[in-house]
């Protein structure tokens, strides 16, 4: 063969393999950034479970640069029977808790789920992927529409694929949240496996962040067989992150513990104890043992005044932040403004994507 013949055979090889190797390369690392998404609904005040179960982590998260998008999902309030007055303001205290918990909008996307209408566009092709059987199996479902009689709301049966919608709509790699979201984010792989199946390669895959700690399920002061829950009826069996000094020491005195007046951690035979225990250790960053060690010269009524005093520093600077910036709605409308623009921008590109694949699109 032709010497400068070979040469441009050779070249060309060389030159489609790095173009190859570049092109996987840049689909690799494509494929492996990560996008952190997940979202809190503003029912209530948030507690001590929400905050270090997964806001705590969320500003973790943030602080070390990760690119993250946060969402205040109001269109999940409404699955339940509410109030609309109730609903705006309980908008901006869960916005404006947030905020004083440390989520900075200049370093994450923090937005209401509503201002984004492709989330319940995108709800809708995904429920036509899915069958009454799969949700009528979600312990939350089973758990909430127990409260609902015969009358269940379909919001309460669909609200998983809303969910599920919120996270692809981002295609984000990474959710992280409390242990009793874990079955609705198997639902979200599921169904990301399914459209990415049946559609084409569309979205990553999808794993749940939750802490190993106990911050993974907090458990009720009243009830430590139940997790801590804005809708539990006992406002007792949470510590809400604006709750005043006095009233985080009337729900620590009250909190449940045992007949053993011994401060010792054993999770699965004294859980009230234990909870109080992992609330110390949550704050303070030292394990239960030290926690225990250093409490060994108290029974658990005297314990407990010393975890509503941890509680009380730790909590007092996160309310006196949030009275700072709730005394400025226009800020907080501000920030969520910014952030539902940028979230538009991407959610707009997924959705189009989506459109096309399903056959949606004329265009
Ligand atoms: P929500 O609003 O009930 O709770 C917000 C976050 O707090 C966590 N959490 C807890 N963690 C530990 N111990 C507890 N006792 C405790 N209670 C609550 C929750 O696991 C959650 O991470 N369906 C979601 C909201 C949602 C969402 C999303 C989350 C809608 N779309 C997309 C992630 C991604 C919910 O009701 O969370």
């Amino acid at each position: 063969m032709h010497r400068s013949l070979l040469g441009k055979i050779v070249k060309r090889h060389f030159s489609m393999t790095a173009e190859l190797l570049s092109k996987q390369s840049s689909k690799s690392a494509e494929h492996h950034k990560r996008r952190i998404f997940s979202g809190i609904q503003p029912t209530g005040h948030l507690h001590a479970g929400n905050y270090f179960g997964a806001i705590r982590k969320w500003k973790e998260l943030q602080d070390q640069g990760e690119d993250i998008i946060l969402s205040v999902v109001d269109l999940h309030a409404i699955t339940m029977k509410h109030e609309p007055k109730e609903l705006l303001k309980n908008n901006l205290a869960c916005t404006a808790s947030l905020l004083a918990s440390g989520i900075c909008p200049e370093k994450s996307v923090l937005f209401l789920q509503s201002s984004v209408s492709r989330h319940s566009e995108l709800c809708w092709v995904l429920c036509c992927m899915t069958t009454m059987a799969r949700l009528g199996h979600l312990p939350q479902f089973k758990e909430k529409s127990a409260l609902c009689g015969k009358e269940i709301p379909l919001g309460i049966f669909l609200y998983p694929v809303l969910q599920t919608a919120d996270i692809l709509l981002y295609k984000a790699t990474h959710v992280p949240v409390g242990e009793d979201q874990l079955p609705h984010i198997y639902l979200v792989q599921e169904l990301a496996k399914n459209f990415n199946s049946r559609y084409g390669k569309t979205f990553p895959r999808i794993e749940a962040m939750v802490e190993k700690s106990q911050s993974g399920r907090l458990r009720s002061l009243r009830n430590p067989e139940k997790k801590m829950s804005k809708s539990d009826p006992d406002p007792k069996s949470r510590i809400n992150l604006l709750d005043e000094p006095k009233v985080i020491l009337e729900k620590c005195k009250k909190a449940i513990t045992d007949f053993t007046s011994k401060v010792t951690y054993d999770p699965e035979n004294r859980r009230g104890v234990a909870t109080l225990i992992d609330l110390v250790s949550l704050c303070t960053g030292k394990t239960p043992q030290q926690v225990c060690s250093e409490n060994a010269d108290v029974d658990t009524a005297k314990f407990k005044l010393r975890v509503a005093d941890v509680l009380i520093e730790y909590l007092t600077p996160i309310r006196q932040e949030y009275d700072r910036i709730v005394k400025d709605p226009g800020y907080v409308q501000k920030v969520l403004d910014n952030g539902a623009c940028r979230a538009h921008s991407i959610a707009d590109k997924t959705w189009a994507e989506v459109r096309n694949k399903v056959g949606l699109n004329l265009a």
